[in-house]
């Protein structure tokens, strides 16, 4: 396994692989990797001939008040996972190898990017589509991966994908959780030992919104509040939003049918956790 920060040196591989007829997946991450990350690099290295992982901490998708520079970051272990997981190429490139000075140019979307996260994080989608349009010029792969517990972020992908006639396969890939329930997520390490027992609200209510819709709710209002009530027994948590909306457009919906994404995000402390689920 390689391991660059070079966009030329990707491209060159690249391009070398394409020569001899192979096939080329990609999983964009920023990095601290997990069970999560390496379920969307088992599907990769399943579907494709060689598979690239990006590991770059994108400044361009955080607010000023959020993360950046507290995000988690662990090359070393990061590389060993991927080795083992049968990965062929890192790309970890600094943040001038990818914005130059001067830089100006943006990947912006109109729709899909206004309710849930996108409400709560203005410029965040635009820093997403923005890198990861240049991560997909530059490793040109034929499939990519992404991890549906960001189901906004897929769908956001998805339709840029389209809007833009990439010619990439967006893979969508399973939630992974933890034994008890919870998410697996890079952000986890932020939680202390109560944060982390109270953090469980947040697929315990999960599981209780899919409950009541395989019972049979319909009516999104109903099943939302019920959810709503189910967070509020947690007193360490602070809801920013749970809401219903339609999974190719990522808008809000009355109507819990096929295709509706249950989505919330939920401060536990300091720490702001997603989870979801997409009725089928
Ligand atoms: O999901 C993530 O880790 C990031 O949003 C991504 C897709 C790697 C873009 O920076």
């Amino acid at each position: 396994m390689k391991i660059t920060g070079k966009i030329e040196e990707v491209r060159a591989q690249v391009k070398a692989w394409k020569k001899e007829g192979l096939t080329v997946g990609f999983v964009p991450t920023m990095g601290y990797l997990h069970e999560g990350h390496q379920s969307l690099m088992k599907k990769a290295v399943e579907n494709c001939d060689r598979v690239v992982v990006s590991i770059f901490v994108n400044p361009m998708q955080f607010g000023v008040n959020e993360d950046l520079d507290s995000y988690p970051r662990d090359l070393e272990a990061d590389a060993k996972l991927c080795e083992t997981t049968g990965v062929d190429l890192i790309f970890h490139p600094e943040v001038d190898e990818i914005y130059a000075d001067g830089f100006c140019s943006f990947v912006d979307m109109n729709g899909l990017t206004k309710e849930l996260c996108g409400k709560t994080r203005p410029i965040h989608f635009r820093g997403v589509c923005t890198v990861v349009c240049k991560l997909f010029n530059i490793v040109t792969p034929d499939q990519a991966f992404f991890g549906q517990k960001d189901a906004q972020q897929l769908a956001v992908i998805r339709r840029m994908v389209k809007d833009l006639n990439m010619d990439i396969q967006v893979v969508g890939c399973p939630i992974i959780r933890e034994a008890d329930g919870l998410t697996k997520s890079s952000r986890n390490t932020y939680l202390n030992e109560e944060e982390r027992k109270a953090a469980l609200i947040l697929s315990k209510t999960i599981f209780l919104g899919q409950k009541l819709v395989e019972e049979g709710e319909t009516d999104a209002k109903t099943l939302l509040a019920k959810m709503r009530e189910n967070l509020e027994t947690e007193p360490l948590a602070k809801i920013d939003y749970v809401e219903a909306v339609r999974m190719d457009d990522i808008e809000k919906t009355d109507v819990i049918e096929k295709d509706v994404l249950v989505a919330m995000a939920v401060y536990i402390g300091t720490t702001r956790l997603i989870d979801n689920f997409i009725v089928s």
